[in-house]
């Protein structure tokens, strides 16, 4: 028997959306009692759906498709347009391979070591300066970070405009006005960046290292044979660079646990590898960053008794899934400990996406984020002592993405041999 979709009434709820960011959803689960409702968005009925069940059916690829879920304002700042986000079927994976091979195990650990070196160099900086604001420390570090890893020259002087680009993308999520119109230039200024490098790449001007991102996007042959225009292969390096910039968000966020939690701080400076890796987990599922994922209907299907219609857009819910009390224990507590014995399911723990990377859209970049962050939180915790003067540390639900408001400032800092 089907039955009908809880309907949110009224006007199109993009703007209060924007107004309640991260709880939107979750709150209108919770008042119907469903994980599935129907509001009107971007000028359209849009269906929400939330939980495990949820994850499953959205990345089903027979019923569901990315080609124009993302709207194309989120295309011109975040993703850029027409990458891989949008791709569907055999393309996708095609491209997604890409994507897998450079970002293996073994450049997880390349990134790794590139943060280690960057962050012994930064920590003496930090020793003489009043104070340092941890936020912009991260990602102008990891820029360097990824320009390096990935091949792409960098000069000194251009490291802060490049990583206040990166971020700015990734900022102008859920803006409207002046933020989001600052992400757009900034993904410009990056695409052009970029492109002129490709040109100089595969006009043999640039010598490129066989294996760096760089060289492997600007010679990647699509299924047909031929290569990506020089655009394209801007946008999908950027799509490893930006991303890579942007786990200084969860960084921000482990530094405030640490904070907050003065008995995590404590057993971070002993634990071992699995203690650290349940920690960056907790981070990554407690912190909001990633909101909701969006994908179109493919083909109709009846999905826990409701039908869904060919080309109805689909929010499937992340900061809600991952703080659903029928998966995750007083899900609004801090405690690395629930992933002590956390089975690593594929639907359940969804920060960065669900289902098999290899096959579907979750993100490639889940190892590159934690090896990443272990780094930076060995550093933090064993590498150096700080101090926390009083600052505003509180985010706003309300803003997507979001941010402890002090970007976490520091300051007696001393290096610990
Ligand atoms: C996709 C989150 C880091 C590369 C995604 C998706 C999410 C996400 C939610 C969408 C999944 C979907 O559409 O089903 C994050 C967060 C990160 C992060 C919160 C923390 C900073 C990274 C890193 C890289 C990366 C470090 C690469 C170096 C990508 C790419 C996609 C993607 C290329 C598109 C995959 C596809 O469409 O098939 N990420 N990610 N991400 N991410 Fe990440």
């Amino acid at each position: 028997t089907k039955s009908k979709i809880p309907s949110e009434k009224g006007i199109d709820k993009t703007v209060t959306l924007l107004k309640e960011g991260y709880l939107f959803i979750n709150k209108r689960m919770d008042k119907y009692k469903t994980d599935i409702f129907k509001v009107r968005l971007l000028g359209q009925q849009v269906i929400c759906i939330r939980g495990e069940e949820a994850v499953k059916v959205f990345y089903d690829t027979e019923k569901f498709q990315r080609k124009g879920a993302a709207p194309m304002r989120v295309q011109q700042s975040l993703f850029g347009k027409n990458a891989i986000q949008s791709l569907d079927g055999e393309k996708h994976l095609h491209r997604k391979l890409l994507f897998m091979s450079l970002l293996t195990p073994a450049h997880q650990q390349k990134l790794a070591a590139l943060t280690t070196e960057y962050l012994a160099d930064v920590m003496k900086q930090w020793e003489n300066a009043d104070q340092v604001v941890l936020f912009d420390e991260m990602k102008h570090l990891l820029c360097k970070v990824a320009c390096q890893w990935a091949g792409v020259p960098l000069t000194e002087t251009e490291v802060t405009e490049r990583g206040d680009d990166f971020i700015a993308m990734v900022y102008a999520f859920g803006t409207i006005g002046p933020e989001h119109w600052k992400g757009r230039m900034a993904r410009n200024r990056a695409e052009r960046w970029i492109r002129d490098l490709m040109e100089n790449v595969r006009n043999g001007k640039v010598e490129t290292e066989q294996g760096t991102a760089l060289h492997e996007m600007a010679f990647y042959k699509k299924m047909d044979g031929t290569q990506l225009d020089t655009q394209m292969a801007a946008i999908e390096l950027i799509n490893v660079l930006r991303p890579i910039v942007a786990i200084s968000t969860f960084i921000t966020f482990a530094a405030l646990a640490m904070h907050q939690y003065v008995e995590e701080k404590e057993k971070l400076r002993y634990a071992d590898n699995h203690y650290i890796e349940m920690f960056i987990h907790e981070v990554r599922r407690y912190y909001p960053f990633g909101p909701f994922l969006g994908a179109r209907v493919r083909n109709n299907f009846t999905w826990s008794g409701h039908s869904f219609q060919k080309g109805t857009l689909v929010l499937l819910d992340i900061y809600g899934t991952n703080h659903d009390n029928r998966l995750w224990e007083n899900p609004n507590q801090f405690n690395p400990g629930r992933f002590e014995n956390w089975k690593g399911g594929l639907f359940d723990f969804i920060p960065q996406g669900g289902g098999d990377p290899a096959k579907g859209h979750r993100c490639p970049g889940e190892g590159v984020t934690v090896e990443l962050m272990k780094e930076v939180l060995r550093a933090l915790s064993t590498k150096m002592e700080y101090d926390v003067p009083n600052q505003d540390l509180q985010y706003n639900l309300s803003k997507m993405p979001t941010l402890p408001k002090s970007g976490f400032i520091m300051n007696n800092i001393k290096k610990l041999v």
